[in-house]
């Protein structure tokens, strides 16, 4: 019975060890049943999110995060420019920016045009479509590797201007203005007269080396028109001269004390004529929202705006002025440069109001 009951256990013991081998089988069969599955999820998973990702590069683009039709595969396939995201978005776009312009220059209340347009302008939405569909585009060129005509792509350029300053340098107001422009990447042109040059020197340089243009506004501001050849020729020369002393800048255009000019005038200048288009009327006003009101009311493509620089009132002006302009689609650049824009070789001893 012992060895009956040592067997029994034996074999019970074997019995239980048994059970447990086929346990522990049936228990590794689920295991690896599931790491499979897992697996299997695992890689779905990944291919859905690869899908999601690369969607853009691997179907033609979306417009607008829509996904193309059967139609729009066509359409993408037979022409070498993708005509459902190229065109229509550009000219969209450019449109969209020339209506926001006209809208808000050519209305004279500015109670509307800081209410009402900026509101628009400011439309986060339209914003960030517009990003949006310019980075589509770019995406799309690359990589179909078709070169789009570069008006096909080109936003509508900005309307130009240029701010003109007399009277000056006056280094405290001279430099207020340079600090604005400097900071607005923004550039214009002084008119300076002859006989400060050798009191502020700096001032000019600083402007000169900040892109800034240097014009003659005659050596000591006499209306040209009361003068004989002899005077003209000193007041215009003589402080081209001393001008040319503190920056080599060569012949430069006048800017006419008064704006006025006769015959005799424009036979002895030998440089082109510069007046304005604009007169902020900061001479007459010096009141800073009276100016920025004056400029903002006549202000048009390819102005040239007279300004001095000689008191706070007009620093004031310009400090409002130019971040708002540039903001609004405006390029500030000097004189030189709105007339080479705009295709216009200046004549010497010819004067001009603006570059239309
Ligand atoms: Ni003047």
């Amino acid at each position: 019975m012992k060895y009956e009951l040592a067997n029994s256990s034996n074999k019970h013991k074997a019995f239980t060890q048994k059970g447990k081998g086929v346990k522990m089988q049936k228990y590794t069969k689920r295991r690896r049943t599931y790491i499979f599955q897992l697996a299997w999820v695992v890689i779905l998973l990944s291919a859905t999110i690869i899908v999601f990702l690369y969607s853009d590069k691997l179907l033609p683009n979306r417009v607008n995060g829509e996904i193309p039709t059967a139609a729009d595969y066509e359409a993408a396939n037979s022409n070498e420019h993708n005509p459902i995201i190229n065109k229509p978005t550009v000219e969209s776009e450019a449109n969209l920016i020339s209506v926001i312009d006209t809208d808000l220059i050519s209305d004279k209340d500015t109670d509307l045009i800081s209410n009402k347009n900026t509101d628009e302008i400011q439309n986060p939405d339209t914003d960030v479509d517009l990003n949006n569909l310019a980075a589509e585009n770019n995406i799309t060129d690359s990589e179909n590797n078709v070169k789009i005509p570069e008006s096909d792509l080109e936003v509508e350029p900005k309307k130009l201007i240029a701010f003109t300053f007399d009277d000056g340098p006056y280094p405290d107001v001279t430099n207020r203005i340079l600090d604005v422009f400097e900071e607005n990447n923004a550039k214009a042109t002084f008119f300076v007269m002859g006989n400060r040059m050798s009191t502020y020197p700096n001032t000019v340089i600083r402007a000169y080396e900040l892109g800034c243009q240097i014009g003659n506004h005659t050596y000591s501001h006499k209306q040209l028109t009361t003068l004989d050849k002899a005077g003209i020729i000193y007041e215009v020369e003589h402080s081209n001269e001393l001008i040319n002393e503190v920056v080599d800048v060569g012949d430069v255009i006048l800017r006419l004390p008064y704006g006025s000019h006769n015959e005799l005038v424009d036979k002895t200048v030998k440089v082109p004529m510069v007046n304005w288009s604009v007169d902020s009327e900061d001479w007459l006003s010096k009141n800073k929202d009276k100016i920025i009101q004056q400029v903002l009311d006549t202000i048009h493509e390819n102005a040239i705006i007279l300004m001095h620089d000689l008191y706070g009132t007009t620093a004031d002006a310009v400090e409002y002025l130019v971040p708002y302009l540039v903001e609004n689609g405006y390029e500030l650049v000097t004189v030189d440069e709105l007339f080479k824009r705009n295709n216009i070789e200046l004549e010497a001893g010819k004067a001009y109001r603006n570059a239309n």
